[in-house]
């Protein structure tokens, strides 16, 4: 399975912050956003992943992340020249994810919780089976997202992009574990009215052809924060600076994270200290 990061855009709801640096690279709380996207992809498993993003950035990310080999996974970059939509993943994608599946993480998306290890595998299993997932979560202003809408047997029958009149409160998060068809899929794709190829118009091929499932995030299990907004952003960094407080841990702390996994050794965890703050390296 690959994993697949997109951290492009243009940012402009939170200008002037990212009219210089990459939304997906402001801090949030003591790390930059991408860690945590890119913590997800790791805890799934997930060792070879592409980070695709602007033109202008593409080279910060580089020498921030390498090319993942001090983490033991395999970091490569691609550049989206304009935001044509998420679904574009897929296309400047298709030579890095080859054969494989895939598994696309919004850059701006941050997941918590802890069983978010077993709804990962779970994913994982769908995909293993032949079913594409997306992950729902129940919130109270559903306009903002995709929105789900289920028959009267609960199933998924559709999503519907940003709706005036949503048909349900649950929003699809920025998580997404596709089979591989989902390159021809994005292929066959037309622009929106807004110029961008849809992932709620993918998403709703892959429904339409019953071969996408929905696992429910818990709102009372699990956080799912954007940080879309000034008030998200700093909610974001807030949240996860109670969290390490009160549990006295770390979250998306790569190279933790990978030792962990097993995918560094101690000597390796012991070289990636020198890039650490003092607090972060008393804690490993
Ligand atoms: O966060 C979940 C939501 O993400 C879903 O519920 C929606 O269905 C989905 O369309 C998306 O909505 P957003 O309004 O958050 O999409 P936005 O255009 O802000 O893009 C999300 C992230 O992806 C953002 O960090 C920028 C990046 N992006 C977006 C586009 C369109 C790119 O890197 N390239 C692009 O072409």
């Amino acid at each position: 399975m690959k994993g697949i990061i997109l951290a492009g855009g243009h940012g402009t709801r939170l200008y002037p912050l990212t009219k210089y640096i990459s939304k997906q690279l402001l801090p949030i709380y003591d790390k930059p956003m991408i860690y945590y996207p890119l913590s997800v992809l790791m805890q799934s498993d997930i060792r070879d992943i592409l980070i695709i993003t602007n033109p202008e950035f593409v080279s910060i990310y580089q020498d921030l992340l390498g090319d993942g080999s001090h983490l033991g996974i395999n970091i490569e970059y691609k550049i989206q020249l304009e935001p044509k939509g998420i679904a574009e993943a897929f296309i400047l994608g298709e030579e890095f994810i080859g054969d494989d599946n895939v598994c696309l993480i919004l850059g701006d998306n941050l997941f918590f919780g802890k069983s978010l290890s077993t709804l990962l595998l779970q994913c994982i299993k769908n995909i293993n089976q032949n079913f594409s997932t997306i992950i729902g979560y129940e919130v109270e202003d559903p306009e903002r997202f995709g929105v789900v809408e289920f028959d009267d047997k609960n199933h998924v029958i559709g999503i519907e992009e940003k709706p005036k009149i949503p048909k349900s409160n649950f929003a699809v998060t920025g998580l997404y574990f596709y089979t591989n068809d989902v390159i021809a899929y994005a292929k066959s794709l037309e622009p929106s009215d807004r110029g961008e190829l849809e992932i709620t118009d993918l998403n709703n091929m892959f429904i339409e052809n019953k071969k996408m499932l929905i696992e429910m995030m818990d709102a009372n299990k699990f956080k799912w924060l954007d940080s879309g907004t000034f008030m998200a952003l700093h909610e974001s960094s807030a949240f996860i600076m109670e969290q390490q407080k009160n549990s006295n841990s770390q979250i998306a702390l790569l190279d933790e994270i990978a030792f962990l996994k097993g995918f560094i050794s101690k000597d390796n965890l012991r070289n990636n200290l020198k890039n650490l703050s003092s607090d972060l390296q008393d804690y490993l």
